[in-house]
């Protein structure tokens, strides 16, 4: 059973005891509501260090004022028992107060690379993001940082913001874990119905024929709009952007020269789903 800490003093403590004693030590941050593929990102990070740290925080500052804060998953129970079968070190779940205190007024920003795809239509999300967890890097000091690469755009947000701020942790990214069908496992598909649930696979085949035709050497500009229209037709209720980017830079691109990336929004009834490919 991993050792709990709510609080940054005594966790630090175990962790400059780990440290001291030479152990490595490997951080992973999520928002709980915990699945295989946060667990995929454990088990990377057992392989990369001697002491594994889950925090689970829901951070209020990332959600938009429309967004599901209130309503996001919260089971600590259920996680906790997750990461004790894990074989988790320590779970750092601080609350609200602690990361946040009423005179909280320092917000990192991370411009350019934050402000296309989800920033275009998540405003101050990724503000929220680079800012807990510089935060959460800041609290725990772990040699190493592991985040998932289904949220492609905070990775690399957050890769940048550390280069940038000279914040000394390595960061690491882990491949997306997958349903058989394709569906990339998500904390949000518990909110999709039977229907929903059946047609959602399409968002990652879509991806995939779109990586092959741009392998084929077809322009980006036609196969998104042919992939739209399919999404569409099979029930997606919005496309938010369906685009084919520079992987480090996720500057919009029209044929895949370099490293190249796939990134998709969409909504299907009222979730919003997001997942990209590499090409
Ligand atoms: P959360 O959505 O809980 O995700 C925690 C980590 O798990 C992220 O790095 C995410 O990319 C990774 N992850 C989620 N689903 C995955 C999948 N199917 N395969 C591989 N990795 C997956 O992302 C956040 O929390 C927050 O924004 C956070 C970084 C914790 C800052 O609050």
């Amino acid at each position: 059973t991993p050792v709990r800490f709510d609080a940054v003093d005594t966790m630090r403590a175990c962790i400059r005891a780990w440290k001291a004693a030479g152990d490595r030590v490997v951080l992973v941050p999520t928002m709980g509501a915990l699945h295989q593929g946060h667990l995929s990102l454990v088990s990377r990070a057992r392989e990369l260090g001697e002491r594994v740290v889950v925090s689970i925080f829901v951070n209020p500052t990332q959600f938009g004022p429309s967004e599901d804060f209130s309503r996001y998953p919260r089971d600590t129970e259920a996680d906790l028992a997750l990461l004790s079968e894990a074989g988790v070190d320590a779970a750092y779940c601080p609350t609200v107060e602690t990361m946040y205190p009423a005179d909280f007024s320092t917000s990192l920003t991370v411009a350019g690379i934050s402000e296309g795809l989800c920033g275009a239509f998540r405003p101050g999300h990724f503000s929220g993001v680079a800012t807990v967890v510089t935060k959460l890097v800041n609290q725990v000091q772990p040699d190493t940082a592991l985040f998932g690469e289904k949220d492609f755009q905070q990775l690399q947000v957050i890769r940048r913001a550390v280069r940038d701020l000279d914040i000394p942790v390595a960061i690491g990214g882990v491949p997306t874990l997958r349903e058989e069908d394709g569906l990339a496992l998500s904390s949000r598909n518990r909110y999709l119905d039977a229907d929903e649930r059946r047609i959602a696979p399409l968002l990652h085949r879509e991806l995939v024929t779109i990586a092959e035709g741009l392998r084929a050497g077809n322009a980006a500009s036609a196969l998104v709009s042919a992939s739209t229209e399919r999404l569409i037709e099979a029930g997606f209720s919005t496309v938010q952007y369906l685009s084919v980017c520079d992987a480090d830079t996720l500057a919009p691109v029209e044929h895949a020269t370099g490293p190249t990336r796939i990134l998709v929004a969409a909504y299907l009834g009222s979730t919003r789903l997001i997942d990209n490919v590499a090409v």
